[in-house]
């Protein structure tokens, strides 16, 4: 079965397993939230080189899929002065906004948009970096390469869009569990490639235990703005 059987089940289905996970690290990553400092330095050092060579401009990022702010926490505010977070289960995001104001981090969080990313529409030119993590699977391919057209539009001129995402080796692998299915990149490629984006740099999570999925991460970015100059 794929979500295309599942109609508009496929995302209450989803909906009602994420209210029954536990809003810590630990529900976020399945158990596996020893992982998450190994997966914040992946992240940054990921992302480095366009920063260090000023590419990457680093005002505001959006966090897509934040649960209770875990990659905003670990990896975007340590480079981005403030970051939007985007995630369906408004409870998750009651979390996040707690444990922001407790570590004194409240006025580098904009906005807290409690919606699912098939609806979400990002305001127009906004964000330097569009960060996508461990959600994707949650969204069909049409939603998917829509959601990301609409990103492109949400993106500052040069602006990147990040993805990190279970990857299998060969086909898609849908859980029934949590309504979500893991793609292979051939998959994930194609849809980004339908979305209009061309990617710039692509690597491999390294340091995650052997038996899981595979985790890569993908960077996409739009052109810069051709500076015209007089001839003379
Ligand atoms: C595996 S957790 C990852 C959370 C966060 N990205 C992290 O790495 O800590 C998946 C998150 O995606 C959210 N989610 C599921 N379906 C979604 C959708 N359609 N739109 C936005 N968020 C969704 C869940 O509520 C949950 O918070």
């Amino acid at each position: 079965m794929t979500h295309k059987d599942r109609g508009s089940a496929w995302y209450t289905d989803a909906a009602s397993y994420w209210e029954r996970v536990e809003p810590t690290v630990q529900g976020m990553l399945g158990g596996f939230g020893f992982l998450t400092d190994t997966d914040a330095r992946g992240s940054l050092d990921f992302i480095a080189e366009f920063i260090d060579n000023g590419q990457l401009a680093t005002a505001t990022a959006c966090d897509c899929g934040a649960g209770i702010g875990r990659v905003t926490d670990t990896f975007l505010l340590k480079k981005f002065e403030k970051v939007d977070l985007v995630e369906q289960n408004s409870a998750f995001l009651e979390t996040a906004k707690t444990a922001f104001t407790e570590r004194g981090q409240a006025h580098r969080i904009g906005e807290y948009y409690a919606v699912g990313l098939q609806d979400f529409v990002p305001e127009e030119g906004k964000y330097d970096l569009i960060w996508c993590q461990w959600v994707l699977g949650h969204l069909t391919d049409d939603d998917f390469v829509a959601f990301f057209k609409r990103c492109k539009l949400g993106l500052k001129p040069g602006g990147f869009i990040g993805v990190k995402e279970n990857l299998t080796k060969n086909g898609i692998i849908v859980d029934e569990e949590d309504s979500s299915c893991t793609r292979d990149e051939r998959t994930l490629k194609r849809l980004l490639a339908q979305a209009g984006l061309t990617i710039v740099k692509e690597s491999l999570q390294k340091g995650f235990p052997k038996e899981l999925y595979a985790v890569k991460m993908h960077v996409a970015r739009l052109p810069p703005p051709v500076v015209q100059t007089a001839l003379f």
